[in-house]
């Protein structure tokens, strides 16, 4: 082995080297101090190797990039762990170079003769800060999609050259496909290199002065090797299991693909910029503009830092003391305003909203990615698009929640609210049925046994209030009126329908009524394969009987719902308004093919004729797609989702509260 050793060393000077590396002096005893910079390297080192590794499986392109880190997440082997360090050291790294300056400003690293090496310290920094902000894109997901705008939108109020900033860095006018391939190069070619070349002659510099000694007298020197070696490693080894617990816990995230359609409220910047970001949310900063918030401050800060030297250099240790506080001041304020930035937005109910809607889309997102139909060939962003789960509740939110609700919410998890004249925030009733369940057999249990109830909400419309005035003023009026109709006398009888005797026929027609709307089952003659549900075939045809024939018992024998419905049983045909019989049309009441004659000509004969009071959705409002997609919704005819949907809030829609929970943002928070 000495030989060996020898041999090479005669070639090389190899041993010197390691002398020199590892017998570096050490006065005053090695110190848990220093081991930030070793730290530093060591968590580059780790970007470095799972940063080839992901390289080895990613695909920077609009139609690739959030499919590969997909695949790179959820099937390759170890992927998650490989990017889950990648994600996680880089933030190790940024928390680390923090701490780094301050010990370094604390210390005094920066005086005379280590100026230079100081200010190639804070070109480091600013290459991390690039690198993270670059790596931040390439999943092209939601969040980072969104997020990156916003750092590419800074880039154009740069003084001067602002616009060709933007459009180098966006390559092009457009924010899109070159953006992710010039951020991709920038962040594995360019950066990295820059980082290895400096990172170089930091250590050469730094190994020419040595280090600054804090105590010269705190104990013994020792060399380099092994006490410093020894915490060093004790540090890193520190940071490497941080790190692994967080990539193994908690995961790197990726959101829904980014898709340039859907806007998303949620994206912030990584939680070590939220500082910055809070920062030029401030009106004062607002109004000075985005230049003064994002470049003229920032920049005069880092301006202050670099010249920390030469403020020691003037006024000696008074200058020391100055930049200290200053430092001390800087780590304040970027830590009240991060703790600001989270605190505000886990108070407001539109970004935690919106939040919630991001994590559904991110799961839905990866759920349908591994689903029978995989990922389509027109990229992962059509996932979403084509889904049912969820285009569903957006659309509903959109077009239908100003009357009707979702198991109390607008669709998306949002309560209808309204703020009073005096200023609380107050939930507003709906004014058509909540449609959260619609033809379950809830509902058509509902329907059958206490109709008024049922359509209770109707009583909260205008319409209906100014119909009751008009009638009480003696006029003629047509209207819906829950209480008040043959469907209401009929179903008022709920003594006789929920009578013992009739519990069985009862039982029956709601599962007949169910069957008929064929809810849930549908999927199963759809090629996402879902099982089809167990329906009890005999109960049905029971049902069929009761509601076609009256086999009832009680106050109700002889009468069935076919008395008046006289399509009920039949299949779905529309029936021109000449034809109808003045009742609504029941044939396949719930189905789809019923939803969508219903959502295009609700005021139509076989429905609610002159009664109706809800918009007909022509085409133009609402396209065959988008009918196509709010009704499979709504008849649960997509691929079953085991993602977490939107909480019922049927509770909260009666309350009247301040903290009500959906209240438009506060702008004026500050
Ligand atoms: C302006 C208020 C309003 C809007 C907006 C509205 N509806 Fe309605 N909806 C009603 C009213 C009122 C009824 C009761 C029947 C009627 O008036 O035709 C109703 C009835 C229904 C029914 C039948 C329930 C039943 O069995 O009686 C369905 C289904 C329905 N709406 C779905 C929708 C959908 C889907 C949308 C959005 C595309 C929507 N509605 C938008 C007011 C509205
Ligand atoms: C005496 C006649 C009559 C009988 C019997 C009757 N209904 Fe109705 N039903 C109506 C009328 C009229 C309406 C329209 C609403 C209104 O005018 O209040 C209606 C409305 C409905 C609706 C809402 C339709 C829609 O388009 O949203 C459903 C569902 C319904 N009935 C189910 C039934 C069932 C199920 C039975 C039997 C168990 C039944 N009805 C028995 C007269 C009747």
């Amino acid at each position: 082995m000495n030989a060996l050793i020898s041999w090479l060393d005669d070639r090389t000077g190899i041993k010197g080297l390691m002398n020199e590396a590892l017998y570096e002096r050490v006065p005053g005893g090695a110190r848990w101090r220093y081991v930030w910079g070793s730290t530093l390297v060591f968590t580059f080192t780790l970007q470095v190797i799972t940063g080839f590794m992901l390289w080895s499986a990613y695909s920077p392109s609009t139609r690739t990039a959030w499919e590969s880190v997909y695949y790179i997440q959820h099937e390759m082997t170890m992927g998650f762990l490989i990017r889950g360090i990648h994600h996680f050291a880089a933030q190790a790294m940024v928390v680390l170079m923090a701490i780094h300056l301050v010990q370094v400003v604390i210390d005094g690293a920066y005086k005379a003769p280590r100026e230079v090496n100081f200010w190639l310290g804070m070109v480091l920094m600013m290459i991390v800060l690039g690198l993270s902000l670059t790596g931040y894109l390439l999943p092209w997901d939601q969040k980072g999609y969104y997020a990156t705008q916003v750092t590419t939108n800074i880039m154009s109020v740069t003084p001067g050259v602002g616009s060709e900033v933007q459009v180098l860095a966006q390559g092009g006018s457009q924010y899109g496909h070159m953006t992710l391939t010039r951020f991709f190069a920038m962040h594995a070619g360019v950066l990295p290199a820059l980082l290895v070349a400096f990172l170089v002659l930091h250590i050469y510099v730094f190994r020419r002065h040595g280090l600054t000694v804090h105590d010269e007298n705190h104990a013994p020197t020792t060399n380099f090797w092994p006490d410093q070696v020894l915490k060093d490693a004790v540090a890193c080894l520190i940071v490497l299991a941080v790190v692994m617990l967080l990539a193994i816990f908690k995961g790197a995230e990726l959101s829904a693909p980014a898709d340039p359609a859907v806007k998303f409220d949620a994206a912030r910047p990584e939680w070590y910029f939220l500082f910055l970001f809070r920062f030029l949310r401030f009106h004062a900063v607002e109004a000075i503009g985005l230049q003064f918030g994002a470049i003229v401050v920032p920049g005069l800060i880092m301006g202050v830092i670099a010249l920390m030297p030469l403020t020691h250099k003037f006024l000696g240790d008074f200058g020391h003391t100055l930049n200290k506080a200053f430092i001390w001041l800087l780590g304040g304020c970027i830590v009240v305003l991060t703790a600001m930035a989270m605190i505000e937005d886990s108070n407001e109910a539109a970004h935690q909203a919106a939040l919630a809607e991001a994590h559904r889309d991110a799961g839905r997102a990866r759920e349908l990615a591994s689903g029978p139909d995989k990922i389509p060939v027109d990229g992962a962003v059509e996932l979403l698009r084509r889904d049912p789960f969820t285009q569903g509740p957006r659309l509903f939110a959109k077009h239908c929640s100003s009357c009707h609700r979702y198991n109390g919410h607008d669709g998306r998890g949002s309560l209808i609210t309204e703020k009073t004249e005096a200023g609380d925030v107050q939930v507003l009733p709906p004014t058509a049925a909540d449609l959260g369940n619609f033809a379950s057999r809830d509902w058509m249990r509902s329907i059958v046994v206490d109709y008024p109830a049922h359509f209770a909400s109707w009583k909260n419309a205008n319409w209906y209030k100014d119909a009751v005035k008009a009638e009480e003023a003696g006029e003629d009026v047509l209207y819906l009126d829950p209480d008040n109709s043959e469907m209401s006398d009929w179903s008022g009888l709920p003594e006789a329908i929920t009578a013992p005797e009739n519990e069985e026929n009862l039982k029956a027609i709601v599962e007949f009524l169910y069957a008929e709307a064929g809810h849930g089952f549908q999927s199963a003659s759809s090629e996402n394969g879902a099982s089809k549900e167990a329906l009890d075939a005999a109960l049905i045809e029971k049902g069929r009987a009761v509601a076609t024939e009256g086999a009832w018992a009680g106050d109700i024998e002889g009468t069935s719902c076919a008395d008046c419905h006289t399509s009920l049983g039949d299949d779905f045909a529309v029936t021109p308004d000449d034809e109808a019989d003045g009742y609504p049309t029941l044939a396949k009441y719930g189905s789809a093919a019923w939803l969508k004659d219903f959502i295009r000509h609700p005021g139509a004969a076989r429905h609610y004729g002159d009664k109706n009071q809800m918009p007909a959705y022509s085409p133009s409002q609402l396209t065959d797609t988008e009918l196509d997609l709010l009704v499979r919704w709504m008849t649960a005819d997509y691929l079953p989702s085991d993602v977490a949907d939107y909480p019922d809030r049927r509770q909260q829609e009666s309350t009247v509260s301040t903290d009500a929970g959906n209240s438009p943002p506060a702008e004026d928070a500050n």
